[in-house]
């Protein structure tokens, strides 16, 4: 099926690792959510998924208004409850594979990042902002609550209090804030904000693969556990890279004084 509304395009750099662009393009409707958006982000989900040779994907929103403005809100109107139930967890479930894709996913937030937006984001690894990006869980304004994961990642995220304030208000709030509450790790002029986010995916692509993949994990799967679950889960990793020819290259380079070449195997 020809991709329309998710557009994606794999490019290599200089040291041969592959890099995945995805951008959401309904510039039409600030990228909004809608059926065709989510069925072809799950397409290309599986498609990224089974791709062993992408080592980090960036993933933005097409123009330079928005990242994504929310579940398509035309959509919803005359919604039923088992169809709105089934719709969250149609998105809830999307957005777990992307959260589980076997390499990071840089969110670089171009724009408005609205509800099912702002949720999409914080299935990513983590997100550089654009100092024009506007976010926020807007939903209560229309008398929902979020849907795809923002009253639980968000949680995670910044601790209760925080999430609360965010997501009762319903505010918008600036790329400033989005760095002072810690939801962001950098903010750039939005003419930087690809070439800065592709630069940190290349440095992450410049490293052992299967190790950068398992710190995703461990982080992932241990940060919602207790300290004592979480360690064992960040040992077993940590024996596991003892099995690739990666950590040989990684520790004989070190001992060489030369940059390392992962294979990622
Ligand atoms: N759904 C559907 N269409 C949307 C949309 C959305 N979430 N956001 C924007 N659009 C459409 C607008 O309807 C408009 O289309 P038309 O030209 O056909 O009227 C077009 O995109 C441009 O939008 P605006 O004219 O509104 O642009 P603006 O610059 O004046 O305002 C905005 C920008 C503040 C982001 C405003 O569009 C807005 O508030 N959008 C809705 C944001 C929102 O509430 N998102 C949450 C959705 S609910 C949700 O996501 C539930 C969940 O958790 C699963």
């Amino acid at each position: 099926m020809e991709l329309k509304a998710v557009r994606y395009e794999v490019t290599e750099n200089e040291a041969g690792h592959r890099i995945a662009v995805i951008r959401i393009a309904r510039p039409e409707a600030l990228n909004a959510l809608n059926k065709q958006v989510l069925s072809e982000l799950k397409i290309l989900l599986q498609e990224l998924g089974s791709k062993r040779d992408v080592r980090a994907a960036v993933l933005t929103g097409e123009g330079d208004k928005s990242f994504v403005a929310g579940a398509d809100i035309k959509e919803m109107e005359n919604l039923t409850m088992p169809q709105a139930r089934e719709l969250a967890l149609q998105g809830q479930t999307l957005f777990s594979k992307l959260e589980e894709l076997p390499f990071p996913v840089i969110c670089a937030m171009n724009g408005f990042a609205l509800g099912g937006g702002f949720e999409l984001a914080l299935a990513c690894d983590f997100i550089i902002a654009s100092s024009k990006a506007k976010w926020g869980l807007p939903e209560v304004t229309l008398g929902l609550i979020p849907g795809y994961g923002g009253t639980q990642r968000l949680t995670r995220q910044v601790g209760r209090a925080l999430a609360r304030r965010i997501a009762m208000s319903g505010e918008m709030f600036t790329a400033q804030q989005g760095l002072d509450f810690g939801l962001f790790t950098q903010i750039c002029e939005p003419a930087d904000l690809l070439p800065t986010a592709m630069k940190v995916a290349t440095t992450i692509a410049s490293r052992a693969p299967n190790a950068v993949a398992w710190v995703k994990e461990a982080i992932n799967h241990g940060g919602d556990k207790s300290l004592a679950e979480g360690l064992k889960i960040e040992a077993d990793l940590f024996a596991r890279t003892f099995e690739t020819k990666d950590h040989n290259e990684g520790i004989a380079a070190f001992i060489e004084k030369r940059p390392a070449n992962f294979q990622g195997n």
